[in-house]
């Protein structure tokens, strides 16, 4: 596995890849990678001959600096962990991505203005300024993203058909602990008391399906109700939505795949998970 960190040796590096007749699987990452990153880095290794991986804490899509500064950051941890999955770390540093402050503007309509998008004002832009500069770089053949951002899976679509970018994007399941925690780079950051709490967020998204013979607002407030019980969460929102369109719906026949999405506070962490209502 070669680890890189400039543009200028990723760029030679690549060069030859391709010029090997090779085709390239790419997985961002921001590190602290964990068996959710990992299975993606499997899904690229087997669909491909070459799998990049980069590991970059990306200042623009933070749109709070204590979580930006907070996140974990466990590089040579990570470099281990992948080792042989990898074919290519690129790891570089944030000079290297951003010499200057970046001034892209990149705009996904009604698919921001929901859930992520509201609550993390700016978040999906920083998101498409790196991932669409890591694409230019890398021209991955297939790159690979978890539901469990889904809402960025749906955006990063979006970005490749807007703008025609020769790659496809490969959505794959939310990796979980036994418990049902959804396995998340922010999980470093529970307290071990938080840690046995957070695993709640599934049960209670797994329970929301139990009352799918009520109405939407009827599972929303079973969900809102579970959530508030439990006084170490504050919920941000809990939202059933279409999951092509990602708008609220107000019934279980308005769509043909239907999702519900959660964010919540856990102590000072936040949290997302989803769960498919109807696929
Ligand atoms: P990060 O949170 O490190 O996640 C990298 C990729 O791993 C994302 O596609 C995410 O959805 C996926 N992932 C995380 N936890 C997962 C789990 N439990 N099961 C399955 N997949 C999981 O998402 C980002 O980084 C950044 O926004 C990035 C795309 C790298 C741009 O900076």
């Amino acid at each position: 596995m070669l680890v890189i960190q400039t543009l200028d040796e990723l760029k030679d590096v690549l060069f030859r890849v391709k010029s090997s007749g090779k085709s390239v699987g790419f997985v961002p990452t921001m590190g602290a990678l964990h068996d959710g990153h990992l299975s993606l880095l499997q899904r690229a290794k087997k669909e491909n001959t070459a799998v990049v991986c980069s590991i970059f804490v990306n200042p623009v899509q933070f749109n709070n600096a204590a979580d930006y500064t907070q996140y974990p950051r466990t590089l040579e941890k990570d470099i281990d962990y992948i080792s042989e999955v990898a074919d290519i770390v690129f790891a570089p540093s944030q000079e290297e991505i951003f010499p200057t402050v970046p001034t892209e503007k990149y705009h996904f309509g009604i698919l921001e203005s929901v859930m992520e998008g509201a609550y993390r004002p700016n978040h999906f832009n920083g998101v498409a300024i790196i991932v669409k500069r890591l694409f230019d770089w890398i021209m991955p053949d297939k790159a690979y993203f978890g539901e469990k951002d889904y809402q960025q899976l749906v955006i990063i679509k979006e970005l490749v058909r807007e703008l025609n970018l020769p790659v496809e994007i490969i959505g794959c399941p939310i990796v979980r602990e036994s418990n049902g925690l959804a396995m998340s780079s922010r999980n470093k950051r529970l307290s071990p008391e938080e840690l046995q709490i957070a695993p709640n967020i599934y049960r209670i998204l797994q329970g929301s399906l139990s009352q799918m013979h009520l109405s939407v607002e009827g599972m929303k407030k079973y969900v809102v109700d579970e959530i508030g019980k439990i006084s170490a969460f504050k919920l941000e929102y809990f939202e059933i939505a279409n999951a092509e369109t990602l708008q609220p719906v107000a019934s279980l026949d308005e769509a043909n795949s239907i999702i519900g999405c959660i964010a919540l506070y856990l102590g000072s962490v936040r949290l997302i998970d989803n769960i498919m209502i109807k696929k």
